[in-house]
């Protein structure tokens, strides 16, 4: 048993989150999602130009379904894979918490906020596969927001060029959230990019127009799960203000990487949500054999 795997059993035991294992995608030429310090989010790759539709009405794309198949996202054309299948796992509790009208009803549950305590453990894979899962689901509509706005990679897997965004309606008044809002050819997924960048960004994201904004996303949206992408916890201030209003929150732990001791010290960063799920991602099989394989954490 690794340390991870005995850390996130006596959490659980503690009556902390559950976990589930996302696996580890085979590496191929062009699935690196620009982690660490690349800054070239914002770039328009070769070949994968999104199609704009004209005016009026939201903004509306098509999504370059062979680009992301290559970040490791799951499509809907692409059938039962073994990580549509994790997904699908990952996501059902999310979406029992979200929409939970009755006695366990969770506040703010739709409004779900993907992080992980250090760079690169995978918070962006997960978040845009867990949005892609939902938004196959038949009655569930998907609004993922790019809120890792110092670092935004989303439109790298998306091939988004810099819309106008998150910043951009935190800034303007004027700007209202269908200005800013970007339908995709997958009819259930709506997208919101980080926007344009700004020196005050971090402030911005962990300001009171941010906390209304929120309120209006879950409220305006109670049929619709709200999944953001977020920057690392233990790294960045606005990370736990973010944290502070999900309904839920989902920790991206990278297997055999990230020490029990900074699972813990993040789960302390975020005790102020109630709904903490782990993923223990980039994991291979827990018996050691397989390399994928879903991996439902019990209590030791
Ligand atoms: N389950 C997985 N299998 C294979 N590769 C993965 C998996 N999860 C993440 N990766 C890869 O790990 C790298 C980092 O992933 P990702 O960009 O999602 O991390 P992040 O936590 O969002 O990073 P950052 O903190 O820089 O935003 C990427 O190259 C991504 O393709
Ligand atoms: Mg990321």
């Amino acid at each position: 048993m690794s340390i991870i795997e005995k850390a996130a059993g006596k959490l659980e035991k503690e009556g902390t989150p559950s976990v589930k294992q996302a696996p580890a995608v085979p590496s191929n030429s062009g699935n690196e999602l620009g982690s660490g310090t690349d800054n070239s989010a914002n770039e328009t790759l070769q070949g994968f130009s999104p199609t704009f539709a004209a005016p009026p009405g939201p903004k509306r794309i098509t999504l370059n379904l062979a680009k992301m198949r290559q970040y490791g996202i799951v499509t809907p054309d692409e059938g039962r894979t073994q990580v549509a299948e994790q997904f699908r796992v990952i996501k059902r509790p999310l979406l029992t918490n979200a929409f939970n009208k009755g006695a366990g009803m969770i506040k703010n549950g739709n409004l779900i906020m993907v992080t992980s305590a250090l760079a690169g453990e995978g918070k962006s894979f997960c978040t845009v596969n867990l949005a892609m899962s939902i938004a196959m689901e038949m009655d569930r509509t998907v609004l993922l927001v790019d809120a890792d706005v110092a670092r935004p990679t989303l439109p790298k897997i998306l091939g988004l060029g810099t819309e106008r965004g998150l910043l951009d309606l935190l800034l303007d008044e004027k700007l209202d959230m269908a200005d800013v809002l970007i339908k995709t050819d997958i009819e259930k997924l709506t997208l919101l990019t980080a926007g344009k960048r700004h020196s005050h960004s971090t402030e911005l994201l962990a300001s009171q127009s941010m906390a209304s904004l929120l309120r209006e996303l879950a409220q305006r949206y109670a049929d619709r799960v709200v999944i953001f992408d977020s920057p690392p916890i233990l790294l960045t201030s606005e990370a736990r203000v973010l944290a502070s209003q999900m309904g839920q929150i989902v920790l991206v732990v990278e297997a055999e990487t990230t020490s029990q001791q900074t699972v813990k010290e993040t789960l302390r960063q975020i005790e102020s949500c109630d709904v903490v799920n782990l993923i223990y991602n980039k994991a291979r099989s827990f018996s050691g054999g397989e390399y994928y394989g879903y991996y439902y954490h019990e209590p030791a």
